[in-house]
């Protein structure tokens, strides 16, 4: 391969409120100065455009949460000659659950059966004729609120009830997966090759799969449909790091996407690997390609969380067959990591349009959510030494990172106030304020 002796430009994408999935330290060993840019948020496009411009990045590397989405396609429609990783398209799924059912319908990938709409009437034909149970959810917004807006009911009563309550809009309602071994599969990639996988599995008497709600996981046996169904979907997301809930349907052992994103958490070890592979790509081959075997988490997963959050740079060399693990090897060998392809605008499935001006949404889908959280029971208040995962992701804004590393910071006793989160630069004044009203 011909070596390429100028390496692009580098930016890392980051957000103000946050946090960031890389840093630096995940792009070890790259030679040039790597540059970081903050979007600011409220009008600041422009500025943040030419900021990107004047240090002349050629690739900006992050994610970009749901609510940003939206203006980072404009940003990037400004910026025709700086790649995106992942790309815009590729983020398309981020944005909200009817975006990764629209997603999966263009692509013929295998998600529960879903009805996505605006129309009240069409609402109530559908909850008249359809089987039950369904799960209806909140479609726009933070995702992986750890259930808080994901609701199961078992007849039209029930679903009429529950609309009336909530207001969703859309209305997004889907079949139940009778989940086998009541659980769903956490599925990441890089490159297409997934990389670490788990059961998630619900609490007892839970039927949702929460891991904050006493709910456990495993990094065994996972099954290949899982992965398989994955590799689908990274693949069609053009993804160069990807991740998939998985339901298994245990009547038909079939295997359903129930959300996909490139944000997501992931150990540093992980982000390592992305980095490593990001390296790879933008250097033309210089960097080496990580390899890592099928189905490592298992042994990986044998250590405690605790270690696991502090590894970095896990290497594995390639494996040499020798004559008798050649057979193994070949057996296995669908699942290499691959260079993605570049996205194109075709790549994105049709919207839904709302019934209302666009400019309107927004404030509409605030007003719900504000109406949705001033509904907490008054005796809501939180205590900070025992606030769970689930009800940190309820707090307004808050996103699944942050969450966890709060949760973190709390069992590790390194904070005992909102207020001293702010010294760890987690989280801003803005915030604090905000959240403390709903603790003790
Ligand atoms: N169609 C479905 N069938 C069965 N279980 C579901 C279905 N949709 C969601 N669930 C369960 O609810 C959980 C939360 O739903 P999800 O769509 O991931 O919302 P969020 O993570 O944003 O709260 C899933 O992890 C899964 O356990
Ligand atoms: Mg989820």
């Amino acid at each position: 391969m011909a070596q390429i002796t100028k390496l692009p430009k580098l930016g890392f994408l980051y957000l103000d409120y946050v946090l960031r999935f890389f840093d630096y330290s995940n792009f070890k060993g790259w030679p040039d100065k790597i540059e970081e840019v903050t979007y600011h948020w409220k009008n600041d496009k422009n500025r943040f455009i030419n900021e990107i411009k004047r240090k002349k990045i050629d690739v900006l590397v992050g994610n970009i949460p749901a609510t940003a989405y939206e203006t980072f396609k404009e940003i990037a429609i400004s910026l025709p000659n700086v790649r995106f990783i992942p790309s815009i398209e590729t983020q398309f799924s981020n944005k909200s659950k009817e975006n990764v059912t629209l997603f999966c319908k263009k692509f013929k990938i295998a998600t529960p059966k879903t009805i996505i709409t605006y129309d009240d009437k069409k609402a109530d034909t559908h909850f008249k004729t359809c089987k039950y149970p369904q799960i209806i959810k909140r479609s726009y917004g933070a995702s992986n609120y750890g259930g808080y807006f994901v609701h199961k009911v078992d007849n039209y009563k029930e679903a009429k009830k529950l609309l009336a309550e909530k207001k969703y809009k859309p209305v997004y309602s889907q079949d139940a997966i009778p989940l086998k071994d009541a659980g769903d599969i956490r599925v990441m990639l890089i490159g297409h090759k997934p990389v670490c996988a788990f059961w998630r599995y619900s609490g007892t008497g839970e039927w949702i799969t929460n891991t904050s709600q006493g709910g456990d996981m495993s990094y065994r046996n996972v099954p290949m449909a899982a992965l398989e169904l994955a590799v689908q979907a990274s693949k069609a997301a053009k993804a160069e790091y990807w991740a998939c809930d998985i339901g298994i349907d245990k009547n038909t052992n079939k295997a359903y996407i129930i959300e996909c994103a490139t944000a997501f958490a992931a150990f540093p070890y992980i982000r390592d690997w992305i980095g490593q592979y990001i390296m790879w790509d933008l250097s033309a081959g210089r960097f080496r390609l990580p390899h890592i075997p099928l189905y490592s988490w298992e042994e990986l997963g044998k250590m405690d969380s605790s270690i696991l959050r502090t590894l970095r740079h896990l290497y594995f060399a390639n494996y040499e067959p020798s004559v008798d693990g050649a057979y193994w090897l070949s057996n296995k060998g669908d699942f290499d990591m691959e260079l993605t392809y570049e996205s194109n605008p075709s790549d994105v499935p049709a919207s839904i349009e709302p019934p209302v001006s666009e400019d309107k949404l927004p404030q509409m889908l605030k007003e719900e959510e504000t109406q949705m959280i001033s509904n907490l029971p008054e005796d809501e208040l939180y205590d900070f030494d025992t606030v769970s995962l689930t009800e940190l992701m309820t707090l307004q804004g808050m996103q699944e990172d942050v969450a966890v590393k709060i949760k973190e910071l709390l069992s590790e006793n390194s904070v005992k106030s909102f207020e001293e989160l702010d010294l760890c630069n987690i989280i801003s004044q803005n915030q604090i304020s905000q959240w403390t009203k709903s603790f003790k």
